[in-house]
């Protein structure tokens, strides 16, 4: 049957509210009573709390303060390691960690009050970066064959260190919450969030309360990219804390210089490559050790090194890859989630080395490629068998072509002799993994419902949350294209603890390949349970719903997570199948470097992806663009400056991200092997456009300049240093 409504681009679900100014984000929330809230931090990187003193120049007595003394339940931010604390006791390990709260009904004055609390440390040692830290908070170790046997028979063997920075989420929408509290209804927390769920566990064990009595529902979000899923547990436990203990509602929102500064960014990383490869270019051995600055607690540190881990070798075959991986704790504020998970880091050391392992070999980097990428039935590092049809050599080809490749290779090589703008095209091919690793997803036992409505509608209740990325659009595409009703006729409810059941939080790409087919389920289930004729226009559905609600009430179908057949991950020794589907792409970036500044401009990118299926092809060109100009921003220009333990360019004046200046003209490509697992074939879309560019265009500077560089970002500086200006 041909599809409707899926493959087609539908307008935005939410689309009206926008543009309006209709929709409800956090800051626009106001209830009865509310006061605001603000968070007082630690001014040195570790130290013991030697004394808290109130200066005179406010009422204090009108003030709501919190400190951990407060606390009803447990002081941790519940989440794997619990070893974070929502404020400091004696001890703190970063600056800017929370150490009190304040609340008034006057920003002013509570501003004012700010620089009245006195905090005296006594210092201790703390470690800033990953060169000096030792110790090691998770790591892992995949083997695959045995690298040290082949070593001695390899025809060629590339070493490479590579390193990125930080990088800042920079979502539109700052982190806020507010709460309310309620002797008989609990806590109450409305805010700006990707995964609801997470924070009603987290507010569970810091009250003591049962799920019933934590609810959490999300505003409308402006923006998150993994700066939402761990960060808020924090923010809304402050936020309930105060209205709490104040007996009012409390809005407590960051603003952009809070928020850069103290909430998560992209982990720093450093990766050692050691590649052999025969003298044909064949893969021999792959020896990888990826290390990721985690920050002073573990927050999701141990899950983005998984990622990192598991994407470190790359859509490559070889009998023989070691890769072993380690997060490890400095005096920073905690690195977290951020689009890609890891797999950005370990996978721009990766396509960086292997055009150089190309050089070596005598090969292009399209031939090195050609001859080592992964074929149906091939193994990955983890040992996973590759099930479904690949055909990455075709791909990239593909990709190559559509961007004139050939042509520009030879072109910029002649026009760059007499030029002192050298132009240069450079590419990566890569995979990346959707849903939970391993067996995440059997964990999360994921839960979707549908329900009909008085309106002859269907509603779709889920944790799914839309922060800008599609999820309402996409979700209901899938289930009027299922129920055989129009667009229209289905609505999203509000992610709401209280009346949504968890569908598992809005992270890893699986919210259109695990969650809609949860969404296809329930809607197959639905079905069977109204009265349809065997064959039905979308007008007699909704004239079906209608009647049979008139009659009977609403009827509703729940679908919940089953893991695939076939499925095998082995946590404990990192074999086996690491994601049920992997997307695959092939990125090429043009670029002009200026050697008299060193500035470096893309000017040309085209991104070609297999991604399963295209479930709206305007959602999903706009999420490669948007994620491609992020890449590109991490790539060229994001630098986060550290000092002492904290970010010190943390404003939008000095932090610098692309604009739409820097915007190349860009191709969005996309070829279709359906997925049987993943919604209407869809797998994942959302980081691939992370993962490429970064590489992509350090292997196009290589080209314009004949200059390796190992570092993200790739600042005008290093790159004059490197042609030898003196600076
Ligand atoms: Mo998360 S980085 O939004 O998967």
């Amino acid at each position: 049957m041909a599809l409707r409504v899926v493959g087609s681009s539908v307008q935005r679900k939410e689309v009206f509210a926008k543009v309006t100014g209709l929709a409800e984000y956090v800051d626009d929330v106001r209830l009865p009573g509310m006061i605001h809230g603000l968070t007082i931090r630690s001014t040195v990187a570790r130290g013991r709390i030697r004394e808290i003193a109130f200066e005179p120049g406010v009422p204090w007595d009108e003030f709501v303060i919190v400190t951990a003394r407060d606390i009803p339940g447990k002081n941790i931010v519940s989440l794997i390691n619990d070893d974070q604390p929502y404020l400091a006791e004696e001890f703190v390990n970063h600056l800017h960690e929370p150490v009190l709260l304040l609340a008034h009904g006057d920003k002013d004055l509570l501003r004012k009050a700010r620089g009245l609390v006195r905090i005296e440390y006594d210092p201790l040692p703390a470690i800033f970066q990953l060169e000096d830290a030792t110790e090691v908070m998770k790591s892992y170790q995949i083997t695959k064959g045995d690298v040290d046997s082949v070593w001695a028979q390899a025809a060629f063997i590339v070493d490479g260190e590579y390193s990125t920075g930080a990088q800042e989420h920079v979502y539109i929408e700052t982190n806020g919450m507010v709460a309310t509290y309620d002797a008989e209804a609990g806590v109450t927390v409305r805010g700006s969030l990707q995964c609801p769920f997470y924070l009603q566990k987290a507010l569970m064990t810091l009250f003591g309360l049962p799920a019933g009595k934590i609810r959490i529902i999300q505003q409308e979000t402006g923006g998150a990219f993994g700066g939402k899923e761990e960060y808020p547990s924090m923010i809304a436990g402050h936020a309930a804390l105060l209205a709490w203990k104040a007996g009012r509602p409390v809005k407590l929102v960051y603003d952009r210089e809070e928020d850069m500064a103290a909430t998560t960014k992209r982990h720093p990383s450093r990766t050692r490559h050691r590649t052999a490869v025969d003298s044909e270019g064949r893969l021999l051995a792959m020896d990888i050790e990826f290390t990721i600055d985690g920050g002073a607690y573990t927050t999701l540190s141990a899950v983005v090194l998984s990622r990192g881990t598991i994407h470190a070798a790359g859509p490559y075959r070889c009998d023989n890859i070691r890769v072993r991986s380690s997060a490890l704790t400095t005096n920073t504020p905690p690195h977290g989630a951020f689009r890609g998970f890891g797999a950005p880091q370990s996978l721009f050391a990766l396509e960086r080395q292997m055009d150089r392992v190309a050089r070596a070999a005598g090969l292009s980097p399209e031939e090195l490629r050609r001859r080592n990428l992964l074929h149906t039935g091939d193994t990955s590092s983890t040992g996973q068998t590759m099930q479904q049809p690949l055909d990455l050599e075709g791909l990239q080809r593909r990709a190559l072509d559509a961007a004139g490749f050939d042509e520009k290779v030879e072109r910029f090589a002649r026009e760059n002799r007499t030029s002192a703008r050298k132009r240069g095209i450079g590419f990566a091919t890569f995979m990346h993994g959707a849903g939970f690793t391993g067996s995440g997803e059997r964990y999360l036992q994921s839960v979707v419902r549908l329900e009909t409505t008085a309106e002859g509608k269907v509603r779709i209740l889920a944790s799914m949350t839309e922060m800008g990325q599609g999820t309402n659009t996409v979700l209901t595409q899938i289930a009027a294209e299922s129920l055989g009703t129009e667009y229209s006729q289905v609505e999203m409810a509000r992610p709401d603890t209280a009346l949504v059941p968890n569908s598992g939080p809005t992270v890893a790409s699986r919210t259109s390949m695990i969650v809609g087919k949860l969404v296809e389920k329930a809607a197959a289930e639905l079905k069977k349970a109204l009265p349809l004729p065997c064959d039905y226009s979308p007008a007699e559905f909704g004239e079906c719903v209608r009647q049979h609600y008139a009659s009977d009430g609403a009827v509703s179908a729940e679908a919940h997570y089953q893991e695939p057949p076939g499925v095998h991950w082995d946590d404990a020794n990192y074999r086996g199948d690491a994601y049920g589907a992997y997307s695959w792409a092939t990125y090429v970036a043009e670029v002009t470097v200026d050697t008299a500044t060193g500035e470096v401009q893309v000017d040309d990118f085209t991104a070609l992806q297999e991604i399963g299926r295209v479930l709206n092809p305007v959602l999903a060109s706009g999420q490669i663009e948007g994620g491609v100009i992020q890449g590109l921003g991490w790539a060229l220009y994001e630098n986060v400056q550290w000092k002492d333990g904290g970010m010190v360019n943390n404003q939008m004046t000095n932090y610098v991200i692309p604009t739409s200046m820097d915007v190349p003209r860009m191709k969005v490509l996309f070829e279709e092997v359906p997925y049987e697992h993943g919604a209407m074939g869809a797998k994942g879309i959302g980081e691939l456009p992370m993962d490429g560019p970064a590489p992509a265009v350090l292997n196009a500077v290589e080209n314009a300049l004949g200059i390796d560089f190992f570092h993200l970002p790739l600042l005008p500086e290093e790159v004059l240093s490197a042609l030898g200006h003196v600076g």
